[in-house]
């Protein structure tokens, strides 16, 4: 996609969201096809940068994988072992494409994920725990040879921290080793239980040729938690009322627990949530992000934005992340009074947020600014809005839906051309 976006600000959203499924839960979904015999359907996939890496990473792998309409569908049989380097540098989440194809070809080559802007991503805990399997790891430069001889088998693994890759890694690997795995301090995000359902659902496992396999099956991934809180906070700095349906409010509670607190009304239904600003918006006071079920790492960004709004000051630290607010450059260019010290982003109230150009530099910090802009006076100018493709389908047409004036301009010169996905980390 591309382009900037154009966004004036002011405008309070009105409207109700049908949330789409989660990016998080659909990259190792997909890597997960690659362990079941016959074809698996993934049903309503929003059609995002990382999802074409990963249908990329699966045709390279010498699969059949497609869209069918919003759905895609994986016969999941490789025949190389060899990860296309290009898309596998490309998205962090290609790591996880790794322990299927050792359980089924016993060898992966691949390139390391590089690393990000939001701080330093090292892989150790996805590679001690394949060790501990029976995996041995070689890195060559970038590269990186994983080959598993005797096949993978079950082992008892303590997780230094809880990786929400690691753990997904390692329930990967141990769907298909031999014998029991136990895994300690395990992340418990809901997009690991999305997971766990579906190597469930695939029918348990089945012995073949000295590996286990699983069957094909279909499977509707969770709803993105992310792009709910995303709206959520649009509401909440913009004005307005927003229904957000098909989404538990409980994976994203703390999020909405603390927007209630800075004087939005929020009312939750089983799989709904309706959050309402009509008054003025008030600070937090401190805030922090933790591993599940505390306020999630990829949230905070957002919920800076709908803070910039506030009539008081807030704080919000990411405990995950060494750098997870490098928006706060974009931020301070609509004229927002804040400060980054280590890991804590500190906002202190300004009359009001004027409309800038800013540039996104990295996916949730590139729709935080969106948010900031939609509560801003006058027009502002979004670019290098390929970040933001990687994690939110149809962006600007949802938040128009919503009453947003924001709209995409592409550049003059590529406007006809496919472009290729953003290269950058996330
Ligand atoms: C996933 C999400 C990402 C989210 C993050 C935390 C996907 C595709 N991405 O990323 O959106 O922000 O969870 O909720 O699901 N770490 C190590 N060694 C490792 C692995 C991780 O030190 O081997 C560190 C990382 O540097 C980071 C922290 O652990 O500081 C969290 O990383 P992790 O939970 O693994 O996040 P991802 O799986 O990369």
């Amino acid at each position: 996609m591309g382009g900037d976006l154009i966004i004036t600000g002011g405008m309070p959203l009105n409207g109700t969201v049908h949330i789409p499924a989660a990016k998080n839960s659909v990259l190792p979904l997909l890597a997960a096809a690659l362990l079941c015999n016959g074809t698996v359907r993934f049903l309503q996939v929003p059609h995002l940068a990382d999802v074409d890496t990963s249908v990329e990473l699966l045709q390279g792998a010498g699969c059949t994988a497609r869209w069918q309409g919003s759905d895609i569908t994986v016969q999941g049989v490789p025949s190389t072992c060899r990860l296309a380097p290009e898309a596998a540098a490309r998205m962090r989440a290609s790591i996880l494409f790794c322990a299927p194809l050792l359980a089924r070809l016993g060898r992966v080559e691949t390139v390391l994920p590089g690393g990000c802007r939001i701080g330093a991503r090292p892989v150790d805990l996805h590679l001690s725990g394949l060790a501990q399997m029976g995996v041995h790891c070689r890195e060559e430069g970038a590269r990186l040879i994983l080959t598993a001889p005797a096949g993978l088998h079950g082992a008892d693994i303590t997780l230094g921290f809880p990786s929400v890759g690691a753990t997904e890694t390692l329930l990967l690997a141990a769907a298909a080793a031999q014998g029991e795995t136990v895994l300690r301090g395990a992340a418990r995000e809901p997009e690991i239980s999305d997971l766990a359902a579906f190597l469930n659902r695939c029918g348990g496992c089945v012995q073949g040729e000295g590996r286990r396999m699983l069957y094909s099956c279909s499977f509707a991934p969770m709803a993105d938690r992310i792009v709910a809180s995303t709206l959520a906070c649009a509401c909440a700095a913009a004005g307005g009322r927003v229904e957000l349906t098909g989404c538990r409010p409980e994976t994203y509670a703390p999020l909405l627990e603390i927007l209630a607190q800075m004087g939005c009304r929020v009312e939750t239904g089983p799989e709904s949530a309706v959050i309402t600003r009509l008054g003025a918006l008030h600070g937090a006071g401190r805030v922090f992000t933790g591993v599940y079920p505390a306020l999630a790492t990829d949230a905070a960004p957002l919920l800076a934005a709908a803070m910039l709004a506030a009539d008081s000051a807030s704080s919000i630290e990411d405990v995950v992340f060494e750098r997870r607010f490098g928006c706060a450059e974009g931020f301070a260019a609509f004229g927002a009074a804040v400060q980054v010290q280590g890991r804590t982003l500190d906002i202190r109230p300004v009359r009001q947020l004027q409309g800038a150009c800013a540039r996104a530099a990295d996916l949730r910090g590139g729709a935080a600014l969106v948010v900031a802009a939609l509560a801003a006076r006058g027009r502002s100018r979004i670019t290098d809005t390929g970040y933001i493709d990687r994690g939110y389908a149809g962006f600007a047409q949802m938040l128009a839906e919503l009453g947003a004036q924001i709209e995409r301009e592409m550049p003059r010169e590529s406007a006809s051309e496919k472009k290729t996905p953003s290269k950058k980390q996330n």
